[in-house]
């Protein structure tokens, strides 16, 4: 089939057919020989993605840095795994889940080049990521480096650690639009001394979307004895991540965001030397100290949402990993290239594009975050989120695989308007 000729069908795929699981992943087939930038501007294409979405005709959602919703296949998969558990109840629990679970485990550690048993699975990047600060054993005087635009939930866990064990904590501000990967790596050296035991980055910020060169910084630091943690909340299954390349010790992240798994599962990779380090949260039955079962011991938990896992990683791949990079960095640019240099207007994410993906942050001089939030919906009727932290106030844009360029041309207008006062 042509390529026109298939975009033009795939446009209406979605409108005129009941989805079909089948006929979903097919339709990938058909443009298999486009390369994944090429794509990135063919909004026919993206267009049959986007009709798999449930969205609310109310508003245009900008937000998808909070957590990603769920396409209806994948909605459909999720509400069969509820069933089945509800149905098979305790033979389910006793007789399966610990079989499926190690098969969704072997496919997460493909997905985040690691080995299965160096991989847990949690409810969300704050329980792994907290974990690690809460499990390693600190002592008076130990100290930690970090960023001002870190994640709140982190930078609050690190704050009971300097309470509780009494060390220090030193946090560096990033730049918004740095002009080099050295001058970050410096940054953080410039933190560290023969105390430090652990440096955490984001992988992605999630304030800002700026991309840290994490290997190099990991490199960095383990030159000097120090440990790394990466907060790869907004890395996976966004921008490349294999946690093998980036070299560092621990990395976490949620799957609900970018993965578009249900609700309530992220990930954790404990380096395995490092997991005989650790205390663990709650406490296992009794277990070899390198096994990382032993951190991540929790009970019964809702089992049906980490059985959407696979769902999801099979749902991405069908969309393709390189070609939604691509996508959400072209959506980006699109409205972000067109704002950047208007008078008034301040972008807080790099101007080079590898420094960056889907996440920008925008804002205008003389109206706080929050304003500008609030003027975008009542006004424009586009829902973003302002932010007002260190080095960081404007409004996080975030659009998605069914974002349209139609809806970006729409907050274009409305900064143009608002910058103009
Ligand atoms: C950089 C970063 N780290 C951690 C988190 C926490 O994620 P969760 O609430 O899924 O634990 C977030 C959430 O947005 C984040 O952006």
């Amino acid at each position: 089939m042509h390529k026109r000729e298939f975009l033009k069908k795939a446009a209406t795929f979605g409108l005129t057919v009941p989805f079909a699981w089948d006929a979903f992943a097919r339709s990938f087939d058909e443009v298999s020989n486009l390369g994944p930038a090429e794509l990135a501007s063919e909004d026919a294409f993206w267009e049959n993605i986007r009709n798999n979405y449930l969205l609310t005709p109310e508003y245009i959602n900008l937000e998808s840095g909070y957590y990603c919703m769920l396409p209806e296949p994948l909605l459909e998969k999720y509400i069969s795994h509820i069933h089945r558990v509800n149905r098979e109840h305790s033979h389910y629990m006793r007789k399966s889940l610990n079989k499926e679970k190690k098969q969704i485990i072997d496919r997460l550690a493909i997905e985040s080049g690691c080995s299965p048993d160096e991989l847990a699975i949690t409810r969300n990047t704050t329980e792994s990521l907290d974990l690690v600060i809460n499990g390693i054993h600190w002592k008076k005087g130990d100290e930690a480096v970090m960023a001002l635009q870190d994640y709140g939930a982190m930078l609050n866990m690190f704050r009971l650690m300097e309470e509780r064990y009494g060390i220090t904590l030193r946090k560096v501000s990033l730049p918004n639009d740095p002009q080099s990967d050295d001058e970050i790596v410096d940054l953080y050296r410039s933190q560290i001394n023969e105390k430090t035991k652990l440096l955490m980055v984001c992988h992605m910020v999630n304030i800002t979307g700026q991309v840290l060169p994490v290997r190099k910084i990991c490199d960095m630091a383990h030159g000097l004895g120090v440990q790394v943690m990466v907060d790869g909340a907004h890395s996976f299954a966004h921008v490349r991540t294999s946690v093998r390349d980036l070299d560092c010790d621990y990395y976490g992240t949620s799957l609900h965001k970018w993965l578009s798994a249900p609700l309530g599962n992220g990930l954790l990779y404990v380096k395995k030397e490092r997991i005989p380090e650790l205390w663990p949260l709650l406490a296992e039955d009794k277990k070899e100290p390198g096994d990382i079962k032993r951190l991540s011991h929790t009970g019964t938990t809702p089992v049906h949402t980490m059985m959407g896992i696979v769902d999801a990683i099979d749902h991405f791949h069908m969309i393709g990993a390189q070609r939604k990079t691509e996508r959400l960095r072209y959506l980006q640019r699109y409205w972000s290239d067109r704002v950047r240099d208007l008078p008034k207007v301040i972008m807080n994410t790099p101007r080079d594009p590898d420094r960056s993906c889907a996440i920008a942050n925008v804002g205008i001089e003389g109206i706080p975050p929050k304003q500008l939030a609030q003027s975008l919906m009542d006004e424009f009727n586009i829902w973003t989120v302002g932010i007002d932290r260190p080095g960081v106030k404007g409004c996080r844009i975030t659009p998605n695989v069914y974002t349209t360029t139609s809806e970006l041309e729409a907050l274009v207008d409305a900064i143009t308007k608002l910058s103009h006062g």
